[in-house]
């Protein structure tokens, strides 16, 4: 599926070269949660990463996505659905562009409102979170450009550089993503 700067597609196994490119990149993963990302990853842990990606069912509960450029289909980093719930019609999204040479260019909000489209439009969810440092000042203006509210604060529930910081809570309601996109 495709915006104006991104396509999101299906993890291919050629994807591994550029993942190892940022994955043990702390500008960049300072930035995302899970722990596992707290320790260097492996090529062989990474590989497995992208198998289980692709090999998901339709409705399994966590789908990833990979976000490549429109222009030239070049890997840029990557996208996903977590913890899906059908019954509340809720899920939790995550995103990131590994090639830092692409952050603050409209790629990262391009990437979101296609997500948003398979989210609303073809997964039929009603509700999409997320959760966000306060020391992410560029994604949070992303995900408010994208039409994502604050809903509350984590209070000092992250440890980074040897302090805790506050994670917010956004999301974005369907009836909202629907007013942005009639
Ligand atoms: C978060 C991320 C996906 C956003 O994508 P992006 O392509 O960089 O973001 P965009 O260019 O679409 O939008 C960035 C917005 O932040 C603003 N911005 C850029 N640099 C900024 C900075 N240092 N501080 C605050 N705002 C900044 C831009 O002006 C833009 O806002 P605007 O459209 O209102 O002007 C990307 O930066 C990224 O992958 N970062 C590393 C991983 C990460 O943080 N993932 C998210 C974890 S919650």
């Amino acid at each position: 599926m495709e915006g104006k700067l991104v396509r999101l597609r299906g993890y291919e196994r050629s994807d591994l070269e550029a993942i190892m490119k940022w994955i043990n990149d702390e500008e960049v993963t300072q930035f995302l949660g899970g722990e596992i990302l707290a320790l260097p990853q492996s090529s062989i842990a990474e590989m497995k990463f992208i198998e289980s990606a692709a090999e998901r069912p339709a409705l399994a509960a966590d789908r990833s996505l990979v976000i490549e450029t429109v222009a030239d289909r070049k890997y840029l980093g990557g996208v996903a659905f977590h913890g899906i719930n059908w019954h509340n019609r809720a899920a939790g999204v995550g995103i990131v562009i590994g090639d830092k040479s692409y952050w603050g260019r409209g790629y990262g909000s391009d990437a979101m409102r296609v997500l948003m489209r398979l989210g609303f439009d073809k997964l039929n969810l009603h509700r999409l979170w997320l959760h966000v440092y306060e020391f992410n000042q560029r994604a949070i203006a992303s995900y408010e450009r994208c039409g994502f509210k604050r809903e509350g604060v984590l209070r000092k529930e992250r440890f980074h550089k040897g302090a805790y910081y506050d994670t917010i809570v956004m999301g974005i309601l369907v009836d909202e993503y629907r007013a942005m996109n009639p």
